[in-house]
């Protein structure tokens, strides 16, 4: 075979290329402590406002957590999700899939914390990373390894949460193909679906399970006491009727959420239909036996939904109020 001197060219030329671009990505690059250089203290201080927080509101470790599902199942984790309602540009926040959110004002407490430390540099869709990942270890969650580098949008996206965040009473293979269309698996979705051991379900999102007649998939007697925490079929929404997720360790990230479930005790449908797709059933039985394979899953999906599509430098920007999009 005689080497053609053209074909050795173009192939030197490709290999530069290829190189080059590694070094000049167009795409973003999340990395390990990104803010070494920029803001050696940022991931610390975060972490400080997270514990500070939690130690005030247990309930904030809570919200972070849910956050990060809100805000990266929704294009990208971009902190889009933090935006506040202004002329022209409604806020995700006021979408149904956002019921019962609550804590956000704290995000800012963490924000202002960060930029007294190092003014314009910490990205706020970092903050709902980083604050997530520090909140799972606070719910005695497993200690997450998280990439940060992520720039805040320069918009919201309110009507996109409904195509992205499936609804309490979807069917399991409509979850499962949301979490398939962002890179996340059967087992990582089931296991993500583990954050539902902790927090609160309001009584609008329950009682069309106790009436007019019971759910025959709730246990009956979990079903009593759901009434009395929903004594009527149509509560006020603005009332703040809830039950606990998990009445055994309502606090803690752990695999009583799936233990419940094969007790049928779920509350959402989604939860205890996990039990009943043959996709998703023998993961239930699996995490309810094997805390350390559920908590192994958790940790991995919720990097997987952590690093969903993040946004380009000229993409998106370092927002200084994390509720607004900054003034040009
Ligand atoms: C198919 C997926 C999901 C659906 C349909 C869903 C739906 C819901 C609903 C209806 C609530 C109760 C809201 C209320 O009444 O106050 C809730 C709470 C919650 N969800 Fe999900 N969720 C899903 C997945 C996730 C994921 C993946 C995470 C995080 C990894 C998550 C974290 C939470 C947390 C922590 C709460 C409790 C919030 C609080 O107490 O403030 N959810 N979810
Ligand atoms: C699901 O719940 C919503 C209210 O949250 C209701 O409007 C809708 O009809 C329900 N869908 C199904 C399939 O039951």
């Amino acid at each position: 075979m005689t080497l053609n001197k053209h074909h050795c060219c173009s192939t030197f030329i490709f290999l530069l290329l290829t190189l080059l671009s590694q070094f000049y990505s167009v795409e973003s690059e999340l990395q390990l402590n990104y803010y070494a250089e920029s803001c050696p203290n940022a991931e610390e201080t975060i972490k400080q406002q997270v514990i500070k927080l939690y130690n005030k509101h247990g309930n904030t470790a809570v919200s972070w957590v849910r956050n990060l599902f809100h805000d990266c199942m929704v294009k990208s984790c971009d902190a889009s999700l933090l935006l506040r309602r202004v002329k022209g540009m409604e806020s995700e926040q006021e979408s149904d899939r956002s019921f019962g959110m609550r804590n956000f004002k704290y995000i800012n407490t963490i924000k202002e914390a960060v930029e007294k430390e190092c003014p314009m540099t910490v990205s706020c869709a970092d903050i709902v990373a980083l604050s997530a990942r520090d909140g799972i270890l606070m719910l005695g969650g497993p200690r997450i390894e998280m990439r940060s580098g992520r720039k805040d949008s320069k918009q919201s996206y309110l009507t996109e949460v409904q195509n992205a965040i499936p609804n309490h009473n979807d069917t399991i293979d409509l979850v499962l193909a949301r979490f398939q269309s962002i890179g996340i698996d059967t087992p990582g979705a089931v296991a993500l679906l583990g954050a539902h051991s902790v927090g609160r379900v309001h009584c609008v999102n329950l009682v069309h399970r106790l009436y007019p007649t019971v759910d025959p998939t709730l246990d009956p007697e979990h079903a009593e006491y759901l009434k009395r925490r929903c004594p009527t079929p149509d509560p006020d929404p603005k009332a703040v009727l809830y039950s606990r997720n998990d009445l055994e360790t309502p606090m803690i990230l752990d695999n009583m959420f799936y233990k419940n479930l094969l007790k049928h005790k779920g509350l959402l449908m989604v939860d205890q239909q996990l039990t009943s797709h043959p996709l998703t059933s023998p993961l239930v039985e699996k995490m309810a036996a094997d805390n350390g394979y559920f908590l192994d899953q958790f940790a991995r999906a919720v990097l997987l939904l952590s690093e969903n599509n993040p946004l380009n430098e000229d993409q998106g920007e370092i927002r200084k109020d994390c509720r607004y999009v900054n003034l040009v």
